[in-house]
């Protein structure tokens, strides 16, 4: 199912007629295919299915392209980024190509799906412009924090559950509601494993959102829980680039303040209010894609 999906992608870009996209595109490693494994679980491998699927998977990586060059990041996927690569304005323009092309893909498929998909769009990228700014200074307030993270990632997994169950003809409502927890919670651990894990287990750069100005909520957690003078300690690094000791010492307020265990707990309430919102459906998946979103390393 999923290499269908993949020459879905390779077929659009290919469709354009231009032999430089295509072998830019080939550039691109495959990342976890979350989302088309999602859309694929709740609508079964139907054609139109299988075109969404391919869709969001495009969306998804031109984001990525985009986000790339908004961090400042070198590494993707496992490898040199697009942008570290061919510089900064190839990858815009790929990620724009990418866009487009998802969205004139989209005119195939039904109305409600091909608004939600392109809105969802819009709002990841109202997301991403707040990400950035928020990160001017150091972000104490968690609301801003949800809402920022329900646009740049949550509301991509939640128009794609809720597309999904429109295609297979089941209540949107409760799929759309799965697909938005599941999609803050993503978010969540995500913030997590940028602190947790090495650069080499993500196959991106780790510890980037801090020096980057995001402060995500281990951070916010963790400021919570700091005396005063650590609390100045932690904001004398924002932004920075850290040290062995800085970093260490970073790392051990993250554990003794239960800032990553208390993210991971409320990513796993995210992830059961998913679940719940499913409860009454036939179980096709949905409970292990909660599970290993989890308890992922990358
Ligand atoms: C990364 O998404 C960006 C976020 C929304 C956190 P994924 O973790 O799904 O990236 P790939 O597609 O597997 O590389
Ligand atoms: C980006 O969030 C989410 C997108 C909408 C692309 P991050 O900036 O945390 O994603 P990574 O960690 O670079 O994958
Ligand atoms: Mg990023
Ligand atoms: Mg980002
Ligand atoms: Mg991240």
């Amino acid at each position: 199912m999923l290499e269908t999906v993949e020459t879905l992608m390779t077929n659009m870009v290919a469709s354009l007629g231009d032999a430089r996209s295509v072998e830019l595109f080939k550039k691109v490693p495959k990342g976890k295919r979350l989302r088309a494994k999602l859309i694929l679980k709740i609508a079964g491998a139907s054609p139109e299915a299988l075109k969404l699927a391919a869709i969001v998977e495009l969306i998804h990586a031109a984001s990525l392209l985009h986000d790339d060059v908004i961090d400042e990041a070198n590494t993707r996927r496992g490898q040199l980024s697009i942008n570290a690569e061919y510089g900064d304005k190839t990858a815009i323009m790929l990620g724009d190509i990418l866009y487009s092309k998802g969205f004139s893909e989209l005119t195939a498929l039904p109305h409600e799906v091909a608004f939600s998909i392109s809105n969802a769009v819009a709002l990841l990228s109202v997301g991403e412009l707040l990400d950035v700014e928020l990160s001017a200074s150091f972000n104490a307030n968690l609301e801003t924090y949800f809402d920022m993270i329900y646009k740049k990632t949550a509301s991509l997994i939640e128009a794609s559950a809720k597309s999904a169950a429109l295609l297979a003809g089941k209540d949107s409502k409760i799929y759309a509601l799965y697909g938005c927890n599941l999609g803050l919670a993503f978010q969540i651990i995500d913030d997590v494993l940028d602190i947790t894990q090495s650069s080499e287990t993500l196959g991106k750069p780790s510890l980037n959102d801090f020096k980057e100005g995001k402060t995500t909520l281990p951070y916010l957690y963790m400021y919570q829980s700091l005396n005063k003078s650590e609390q100045e300690q932690l904001l004398s690094l924002f932004q920075k680039t850290l040290d062995t000791e800085q970093t260490a010492w970073i790392k051990e307020k993250m554990h003794s303040t239960n800032a990553i265990t208390k993210s991971i707990e409320y990513a796993k309430k995210l992830g059961f209010e998913a679940l719940e919102a499913i409860a009454g459906e036939e179980d096709v998946g949905l409970s292990s894609i909660i599970k290993e979103m989890i308890e992922r390393k990358f």
